[in-house]
């Protein structure tokens, strides 16, 4: 287990082990020496070689991380698909399928670049609102494990297109519990209000009235109620919801395979405590118990988040008459949106500290939108042009958003494994991106 058990703040009160950042017993951003290194790997020689921003990761990280779930989960029948929309670079789906997962991926792009990573089809699922007809039909030729289908009207086109290809589609129905995950409102999922999955009231009849259509087989049922979720409840009534669903289903004869819980595991951002995965599955096993089917778990920020820091350039520095201080980086929300989308906070650490005291710093990017910005009022050392600075936990939901805008090219990505660093995706040029352009 990479996580140990931390202090109890009290946030879940039936539920007494939480972790905070502090605990985590390994960081891969840790100081060696006098500057800040990935897994011992000093920062500084990377980006002389790569430049700026670039994201690092942490190899090392990402195995414990992995590994914590599936310990986590040893006692019961389970299967771990990596949620590839975290962070699907190929070297890093590579190294979660060489770990032993298996992908859950969000759209035809994602189901390619698992397969391109090694997976074989079946052990793919393949979820996400608004699949294409396209998309449908690539799925089902390449015949991946189940589809988890997102309304009636997607299990019909599903079974028509399953029946021109003379095959019958593996299939889950995605429902919406109306549970609340108590995370982001943009990130939460299971709500009525929100766009996912059916009403859970509707889905045994939607079972039903199509218990018999040509081109579909029933293989599981699914949930996903959000991301970031960091208190424990909102899990054990999504678990309790499903398995009561899965046995109506039951009654009336389905032989389902599987129960999906989906993903949304959170991580220590800010040092509140959160989930350690030993507790999401003693939360969420004697559910599973219920009914007794292996359980699939799509886990995308739990493993890759922690492993990843974006590391950026300080290019201007400046002081307004209020006192406010900016230090301008040389990566923003193209590289890194989740702050300017979801407000949400990142620990940034410099690269190498200068003495003096710490004060308070706003610091942002260079895009030309006021919403650039990765942290307000930080405590921070003496900034200084050139300085480098370290944007942690950027492990997920980071890169794979990355976007041109003000035409910046996408950053180089670097893994770091075992005292060694590989560029796993080199910065992007203009040539790459005129390359669409006519
Ligand atoms: C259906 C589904 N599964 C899994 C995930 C992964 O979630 P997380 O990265 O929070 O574990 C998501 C992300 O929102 C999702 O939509």
């Amino acid at each position: 287990m990479c996580l140990r058990t931390g202090d109890v703040r009290g946030v879940d009160g039936g539920n007494k082990r939480m972790i905070t950042c502090d605990s985590l017993v390994y960081q891969p951003f840790q100081p060696s020496g006098e500057a800040l290194a990935c897994d011992g790997v000093s920062i500084q020689s990377i980006v002389e070689h790569v430049g700026t921003p670039t994201y690092i990761y942490s190899a090392r990280m990402v195995r414990e991380s992995y590994r914590a779930i599936d310990e986590a989960f040893a006692s019961y029948p389970h299967a771990i698909h990596y949620a590839l929309k975290a962070n699907s670079t190929m070297a890093i789906t590579r190294l979660l399928r060489s770990l032993g997962s298996r992908a859950d991926a969000n759209s035809g792009g994602e189901i390619k670049i698992a397969e391109r990573a090694g997976f074989a089809p079946g052990d793919i699922v393949f979820t996400g609102v608004g699949k294409t007809r396209e998309e449908l039909d690539y799925a089902i030729a390449r015949g991946v494990g189940t589809i988890n289908a997102e309304s009636a009207g997607e299990l019909d086109r599903i079974a028509a297109i399953a029946r021109a290809q003379g095959r019958v589609a593996r299939v889950a129905l995605r429902v919406n519990p109306d549970i609340d995950a108590k995370s982001h409102p943009n990130i939460s999922t299971g709500l009525k209000t929100n766009k996912f999955g059916v009403p859970l009231q509707e889905a045994r009849g939607i079972y039903r009235a199509r218990r018999e259509t040509a081109g579909l087989q029933f293989t599981g049922v699914h949930i996903h109620i959000g991301s970031q979720i960091t208190t424990l409840d909102p899990l054990r009534r999504a678990a309790e919801t499903l398995v009561s669903l899965a046995l109506e289903l039951r009654e009336d004869n389905f032989a389902l395979e599987h129960v999906d819980l989906g993903g949304g595991l959170g991580i220590a951002y800010e040092g509140r405590p959160i989930i350690d995965p030993a507790d999401y599955a003693g939360a969420v096993v004697p559910q599973l118990q219920r009914i007794g089917l292996p359980v699939v778990l799509e886990p995308g920020r739990a493993v890759v988040g922690h492993a990843g820091a974006l590391v950026a350039r300080v290019v201007d520095t400046k002081c307004f008459p209020d006192g406010r201080k900016f230090a301008v980086l040389d990566a923003g929300m193209g590289e890194l949106i989740r702050p300017a989308l979801y407000g949400s906070f990142h620990r940034i650490v410099p690269v190498n500290t200068r003495d003096g005291d710490e004060t308070a710093w706003d610091v942002v990017g260079p895009i030309c939108e006021s919403s650039d910005v990765f942290a307000r009022d930080r405590q921070l050392p003496p900034l200084e042009v050139d300085d480098l600075v370290a944007i942690l936990d950027a492990g997920a939901y980071g890169s794979v958003m990355g976007s041109n805008y003000n035409r910046h090219m996408l950053a180089a990505e670097v893994l770091v494994d075992e005292g060694k660093w590989t560029t796993i995706r080199r910065r992007q040029t203009l040539e790459d991106v005129l390359a669409l352009e006519s």
